[in-house]
């Protein structure tokens, strides 16, 4: 296991733009392999080679079910919308309400260089946009004027734990902050009519 180190939004390297791979040897698999390390071991959603300092068209995204490894990715489809906060391992402790499709469709070519096609909806779609951006240099701090400290998400939780009846860390083990937003709204409406019922 080779962890490598995950760069932050000063470095020069995370707003320029990535070449496509255009050799798939053991240098690439080499890369992969770290990165899938890597970002298990931050615990993250996705994350691009820029991010680990390398100007390569390369991503990973942890789906939940799987680990896909998507090299040279380019989106084909896209539908809908979905609005939550979103937050970058090269952004550490900050959180941004970005809107994104909430279906995406996109082909990329694995480690051997065969093309696949691979959709995904809800988180898996937008971490897809997010990580695709990275290899053009583009953060998702671009897509919003206000950036959520900590404190900020900490008081989302609180006021959907209460609407739930849970408790704060309940919740976080069930609803990933990109999720935070789409379920809050949920909550809220369950709770208007909870509270219509009650009152008939
Ligand atoms: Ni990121």
């Amino acid at each position: 296991m080779a962890l490598r180190k995950i760069m932050t939004e000063k470095e020069p390297v995370l707003h320029k733009k990535c070449r496509p791979v255009t050799e798939f040897n053991s240098r690439l698999h080499q890369l992969l392999d770290d990165m899938r390390d890597t970002l298990e071991e931050a615990n993250g959603a996705g994350l691009a080679a820029p991010q680990v300092g390398i100007l390569r068209r390369v991503v990973v995204v942890d789906t939940g079910e799987e680990m896909l490894e998507l090299v040279n990715p380019e989106i084909l489809e896209q539908s809908g919308e979905q609005d939550g906060p979103e937050g970058c391992l090269s952004v550490p402790g900050k959180w941004g309400l970005v809107k994104r499709p909430n279906w995406v469709k996109l082909r990329a070519q694995d480690r051997f260089g065969n093309w696949f096609e691979v959709e995904g909806e809800e988180l898996t779609a937008r971490c897809f946009c997010h990580e695709i951006e990275h290899l053009d240099g583009h953060l998702f701090v671009e897509h919003t004027d206000h950036l959520m400290t900590e404190e900020e998400l900490e008081e989302k939780y609180q006021e959907m734990a209460a609407l739930y009846g849970m408790t704060v860390p309940q919740l976080r083990e069930q609803v990933p902050p990109a999720r935070l937003q789409h379920d809050l709204k949920l909550a809220k409406a369950r709770a208007v009519v909870v509270d219509s019922a009650l009152r008939k």
